[in-house]
């Protein structure tokens, strides 16, 4: 089975800057890992460290109990990396690409042609498509890389910002092809879309300055949050006196508070009363990230007689 631990892993970069603070995590099994956080938060440092390209400052790493900051060697074949803003080779088409990668790895070209028929089909590409990359969509561009990685037979996939500048529909489709391989693979994802993490991820990390501040399943993570409700307020903020939870303040001046279930019912019934606009939901990533990522405006706690 597929395993992947790291403890108090650090990098700080000549010059001084501490990239990664001491994350730690470890997951079994097949499935998404979705690293998620703003840029320069350390994902691309992270995904660098554990797809032994680059050495930590401290700390330690293990794929499948191999150490992979003593012994690199011995996980390379295991492990396949699409690094950030990696494009594939302009001149070739999607399956001389693979054919290519795949000798560089060793192996010889009839071999290699099979591999990347088999490939491309994982990816619903087709394996025949005579076009050279450099034509295709950025989308398509994208499947041709996954492919190409999936090709070399790792059973471990780094990802670094696979779906970055992709359009809507392009990015739904490699959704889709990274859902299918989710049951073969552990995929180690880095994303600042957080409905990317919200559709693929078994396992979320959240990293902010250098910090990992969580590592959980999406429902995990609700269940640490104590205000796991979300009510959006349009327009202005009412002057309330005091509120139940917390507040964010979002663009366009518009108002979102985090609070509890009860909380969200008797906010809900006040702004009933003054016919102010408002939604509520569950809280989503997006708010579970927010809320730790960025300060809330003011948090204040009544009780419920005060209302
Ligand atoms: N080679 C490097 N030398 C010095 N600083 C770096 C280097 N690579 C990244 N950094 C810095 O480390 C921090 C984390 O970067 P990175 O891991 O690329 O973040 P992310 O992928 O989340 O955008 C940023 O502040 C970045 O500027
Ligand atoms: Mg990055």
């Amino acid at each position: 089975m597929e395993s992947i631990k790291c403890k108090n892993l650090s990098k700080t970069y000549h010059g001084g800057k501490k990239a990664l603070k001491k994350i730690t995590f470890s997951f079994k099994g097949n499935g998404i890992i979705s690293i998620i956080g703003k840029n320069g938060a350390g994902k691309t440092t992270l995904i660098r460290i554990l797809s032994t390209e680059l050495m930590p400052t401290s700390g330690s790493a293990y794929i499948n109990d191999i150490d992979i900051i003593k012994t690199p060697e011995l996980i390379r074949e295991k492990i396949a990396i699409v690094p950030q803003e990696a494009r594939p080779i302009h001149w070739l088409s999607p399956k001389q690409n693979i054919i290519s990668y795949l000798m560089y790895r060793g192996y010889g070209f009839f071999e290699s042609m099979e591999k990347a028929k088999t490939a491309l089909k994982k990816v619903s590409l087709n394996s025949n498509l005579n076009k050279i990359n450099r034509v295709l969509s950025g989308g398509t561009k994208r499947k041709v890389l996954v492919a190409t990685v999936l090709s070399s037979g790792a059973k471990i996939i780094f990802l670094d910002e696979p779906t970055t500048g992709l359009d809507p529909i392009s990015r739904n489709e490699l959704w889709d092809v990274l859902n299918k391989l989710k049951k073969d693979y552990l995929i180690i994802l880095t994303t600042h879309y957080l409905e990317e993490a919200e559709r693929l991820a078994d396992k979320v990390g959240i990293i902010d300055n250098g910090k990992l501040l969580a590592f959980d399943s999406i429902d995990g993570l609700r269940k640490k949050i104590k205000y796991n409700y979300s009510l959006k307020v349009q327009g202005d903020f009412p002057k309330l006196k005091s509120y139940h939870g917390k507040v964010i303040k979002g663009i366009d001046n518009n108002y979102q508070i985090l609070t509890n279930e009860e909380g969200s019912y008797i906010l809900s019934k006040i702004f009933i009363k003054k016919g102010i606009r408002f939604s509520t939901n569950q809280i989503s990533l997006e708010d579970i990230f927010y809320y730790m990522v960025k300060k809330p405006i003011t948090e204040e706690r009544v009780e419920e007689d005060e209302w």
